[in-house]
């Protein structure tokens, strides 16, 4: 089910004394809902969620360290996920069939998972391979739909984040001659980059006009990036860069492989969410950083390091606007509903889909 089906099939709004409720009271519910569900329910966190959800939340981490732990947990019954709801697909894969998760809002989507859809994936693999025959292996950032995971699971290929996209990069390239990278091309061109495959063996699928946009000897292509991006991590420009480095030129410039391949190629250091931020929890006290990644997390590690000097590297950066939809009302809103017995922000991933999809996340999960 993608995000749009899902949102038709949950009508069921918020009720209005959940938006006005004090934030005292909605604190109160959430904690009582957990102590009477104890271990039948888990909470897992996204680091970009905000912390009037995230201090509720059994485990933080960031898109492998939540796959992880909830393909381990095997006891919860009720999942809630705070996250987006690529996250609760992927969760709702790797648990058992009794294991139920939630979505706190259904409109908590990623627009970068919504840049591929599998009309478009189908209609570019065909086009792909009448162009380079069966060379292709697919691998697609966990930041898509479980339609695109079952996809690549079926053709041979993985998931990957941003933790672990070199090692799944040079593992696609034993198994094939190319793969294709969906959907974020920048993380698909800073990890094949930083592999030491040179920029004119990389071409960019459109998925809008169809069509591959590649100039040179197209033999030479070994990676297809599919032409998406994340609308958080592209505001964080050169000029960004420029701007640092004047005001702070001793300052350590940290972002995160969503970024242009340009950002990246000018800041210090670039790694997905964990590394950014064990990266600053090791530095020394007095060190400085500006950080290129979303602001929830930017905001709290600014928080629990008041020894260090930490900025946005963007001034004018904003958190992620559907990471944000999963507010403490909404929150609480889905603790109560689970603990009367309503499905209504229930994520299912239909059943043969599910199969493929994991196939993809379990080679991952193996590598
Ligand atoms: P990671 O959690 O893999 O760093 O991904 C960041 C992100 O954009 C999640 O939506
Ligand atoms: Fe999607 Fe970017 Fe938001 Fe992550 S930060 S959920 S990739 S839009």
């Amino acid at each position: 089910m993608n995000l749009l089906e899902s949102l038709q099939a949950n009508k069921r709004q918020i009720p209005e004394h959940y938006l006005t409720m004090n934030v005292t009271e909605l604190e109160e519910r959430a904690w009582a809902v957990k102590r009477k569900l104890g271990d039948r329910l888990f909470v897992p966190g996204h680091h970009y969620q905000k912390d009037e959800v995230i201090q509720f939340s059994d485990a933080t981490g960031d898109s492998l360290q939540l796959a992880q732990v909830a393909a381990a947990n095997r006891k919860a019954e009720f999942i809630v996920f705070c996250g987006v709801h690529f996250m609760a697909e992927t969760a709702d894969i790797l648990t058992t069939n009794e294991q139920k998760v939630y979505l706190p809002d259904m409109r908590a989507g990623c627009s970068m998972a919504d840049m591929a859809d599998i009309h478009q994936t189908n209609r570019a693999w065909e086009a792909l391979q009448a162009q380079f025959g069966d060379t292709i292996i697919p691998l697609t950032y966990v930041n898509s739909t479980a339609a695109i995971k079952a996809f690549v699971g079926e053709h041979g290929g993985a998931t990957v984040t941003s933790s672990n996209a070199e090692k799944m990069v040079e593992w696609a390239l034993t198994q094939k001659e190319r793969l294709l990278f969906l959907p974020d091309q920048h993380l698909g061109r800073n990890t094949a980059y930083k592999l030491g495959i040179p920029l004119d063996s990389m071409a960019v699928w459109d998925p809008i006009q169809s069509s591959l946009q590649y100039e040179g000897d197209i033999e030479k292509v070994k990676v297809i990036l599919w032409k998406g991006h994340c609308s958080v991590h592209e505001n964080f420009t050169t000029k960004n860069i420029e701007q640092v480095r004047k005001q702070h030129p001793d300052m350590k410039i940290i972002v995160h492989p969503e970024c242009s391949r340009e950002v990246v190629a000018l800041s210090d250091m670039a790694g997905s969410t964990n590394y950014i931020i064990t990266e600053i929890e090791k530095a020394t006290p007095g060190s400085s950083f500006a950080v290129g990644t979303e602001m929830n997390l930017v905001n709290r590690i600014m928080h629990q390091h008041p020894d260090k000097h930490i900025i946005s590297l963007n001034p004018y950066m904003c958190a992620c606007l559907t990471m944000n939809r999963i507010d403490l009302p909404h929150f609480v809103w889905c603790l109560e509903s689970v603990e009367d017995g309503f499905e209504s922000n229930r994520i299912v991933v239909e059943e043969g889909v599910a199969k493929l999809a994991k196939l993809a996340l379990d080679r991952m999960l193996k590598i």
